[in-house]
């Protein structure tokens, strides 16, 4: 059946494409003060070094650590994507490693999204080799729904359901990551299906 129309929907009809709001760009800077506060108490005299993992968690490592008071730097690694599919392979592989060796440093884990975990995983595992100082994760959002390995955030953005959300850095096909706020992404007619595949 189709959808009602008059839910609030900004952007994007590109191939029968819909986002749909769910959580405002406003909401988002918001939350973002918090867990910078929550940082820096919890680690008040340290030069923090966030890592953020390419593409998607790059404006909430920016925001972060424009907000968060004193010493920080970062860094960035990329691992494999979905590509053009929105479930994940659960294959998971590092295309670009860091610059800086993290040993002895406070490292906070910077993600968009939080799914089956295996992406974190996977990293929490390679950067506990390389011996910092302390790690944390951080996490805008999080699907628990999805969760199959064992893993989850020190900081949290927000809870949300079970579907496929673009926007703040999280993309389909690469598109939507410039939206300003997160949306629940809906391919609602054949169209969208068929160039979807392709
Ligand atoms: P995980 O390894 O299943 O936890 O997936 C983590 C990665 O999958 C995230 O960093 C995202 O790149 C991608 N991902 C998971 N869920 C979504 C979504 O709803 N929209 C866009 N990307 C997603
Ligand atoms: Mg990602």
């Amino acid at each position: 059946m189709p959808k009602p129309r008059k839910i609030r929907q900004r952007a994007a009809n590109r191939r029968g494409e819909r986002v749909k709001i769910l959580i405002s760009g406003r909401r988002i800077q918001r939350r973002i003060q918090a867990i910078a506060k929550q940082i820096r108490r919890d680690f008040p005299d340290e030069p923090l070094h966030l890592v953020s993992v390419l593409k998607g968690g790059v404006f909430f490592l920016t925001d972060l650590a424009r907000s968060i008071a004193g010493e920080v730097s970062f860094d960035f690694i990329a691992v494999s994507s979905y590509g053009k599919a929105t479930r994940s392979s659960g294959q998971v592989r590092l295309t670009r490693d860091l610059d800086s060796s993290i040993e002895g440093k406070t490292v906070i884990l910077v993600e968009d999204i939080l799914d089956t975990g295996m992406t974190l995983q996977y990293l929490l595992k390679l950067f506990q080799q390389r011996k910092p100082k302390h790690l944390r994760v951080a996490v805008l959002l999080d699907k628990p729904e999805r969760r199959v390995a064992p893993v989850r955030a020190d900081y949290l953005g927000f809870s949300i359901p079970n579907e496929f959300v673009v926007g703040y850095g999280l993309d389909y096909a690469e598109r939507y990551r410039n939206l300003p706020y997160v949306g629940v992404l809906s391919l609602d007619s054949k169209l969208a299906k068929k160039a979807a595949e392709k």
